[in-house]
């Protein structure tokens, strides 16, 4: 298969990239600022010379948007649904416009549209859409409009020969240098790997060869349009999440934080304290019902798995410098 990946050179394209050129597909990235073969230009917001990847491809998934990571503030909000509504607007006049379409987009988009809750799971029939939530910070409802807005471009989009998906994904947890996985082992690491604001919120999470898998299995699957969620079966608590992430990598103690040195934290590694402490409890109620089977669906095993490739990939920089 041909497949192009918009914005693929971050830490979700990279692990997507890799597994799918490994098994045979032809990859092309589009990017703002091409580097590598295989990446095309684009300027995620016009059409251009680069639509000629779109034209004759098998897939399009598009992962273009500003990093989330950063502080927020009314720029970088800005900027954060700028990216997602104008890039997945313009890889949808892509697609509307090749003489041969794709068969499929997989648009990515996020577990943050469903609700701040602890009682129930959210799946895509009974999920709560977030925003609405009483007693959490008000910008959080922010988060859940770029999500649905991201989901409303794609739904307008007139690419009727083209099957849409939206990837509703909770964090991807690969043992890549910089990624997410990365930054919590390096804070359990630190010792401060302890429950965040009592630790009762939940972590929704996939394991990178699972996201890998979805993403096949949904390509392959002609019945799937439409939302799904992209999570492993067995979201947990932060306290319980940051306790196996402690045990992987054997931190015998994780100190407690409080929500007040979580913002202090938070400032410090310019993030925001929405991702730590937005309970975040998303189950793949279709994905399981398609008979999607989780290589990694509970955490401590997904964690030990992560953990021994960072210290295998640690091990070989070792010994080839
Ligand atoms: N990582 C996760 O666990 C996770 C979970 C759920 C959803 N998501 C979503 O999935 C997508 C990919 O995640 P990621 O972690 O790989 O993100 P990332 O590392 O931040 O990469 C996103 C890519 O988007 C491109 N981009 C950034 N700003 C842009 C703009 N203004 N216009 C066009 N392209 C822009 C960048 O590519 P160039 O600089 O090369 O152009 C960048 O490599 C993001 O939209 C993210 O919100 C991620």
């Amino acid at each position: 298969m041909k497949v192009v990946i918009p914005g693929g050179t971050g830490q979700v394209g990279t692990v997507l990239r890799s597994a799918l050129a490994a098994v045979g597909h032809e990859v092309v990235v589009l990017t703002r600022r091409p580097a590598r073969e295989g990446e095309v230009r684009w300027d995620g917001e016009t059409l251009g010379g680069w639509a000629r990847e779109v034209d004759g491809a098998d897939v399009v998934v598009n992962l273009a948007g500003r990093s989330v990571s950063c502080r927020y503030s009314p720029v970088t909000l800005r900027e954060m649904m700028d990216s997602r509504v104008r890039s997945t607007r313009v890889v949808g006049e892509a697609i509307a416009a090749a003489a041969r379409p794709p068969r499929v987009w997989l648009q990515m988009s996020t577990a943050t549209v469903y609700a701040h809750r602890f009682d129930a799971p959210n799946d895509e029939g009974t999920g709560v859409i977030g925003g609405a939530e009483p007693g959490v910070p008000r910008y959080w409802a922010y988060s859940v409009e770029i999500a649905k807005a991201w989901e409303r471009e794609q739904e307008l989009a007139d690419t009727p020969s083209t099957r849409k998906v939206a990837l509703r994904s909770a964090m991807v947890m690969s043992p890549d240098r910089g990624g997410v996985f990365d930054v919590l082992l390096w804070l359990a690491r630190l010792g401060l790997g302890g429950p965040v604001a009592g630790g009762a919120q939940y972590v929704s999470w996939i394991h990178d060869r699972d996201f890998v898998r979805a993403v096949e299995f949904l390509v392959g699957r002609d019945a799937f349009e439409g939302p799904v969620n992209l999570a492993a079966p067995g979201p947990l608590p932060q306290r319980a999440f940051m306790r196996a992430l402690r045990a992987a990598w054997g931190v015998p103690l994780g100190l407690p934080a409080t929500r007040g040195m979580a913002e202090i934290g938070a400032l410090a590694l310019r993030s925001d304290t929405e991702l730590l402490l937005k309970s975040r409890r998303v189950v793949p109620g279709r994905l399981v019902e398609a008979g999607f089977a989780f290589e990694h669906p509970r955490w401590p095993d997904a964690a030990d798995d992560l953990v021994r490739r960072v210290r295998t990939r640690r091990r070989s920089r070792l010994y080839a410098g």
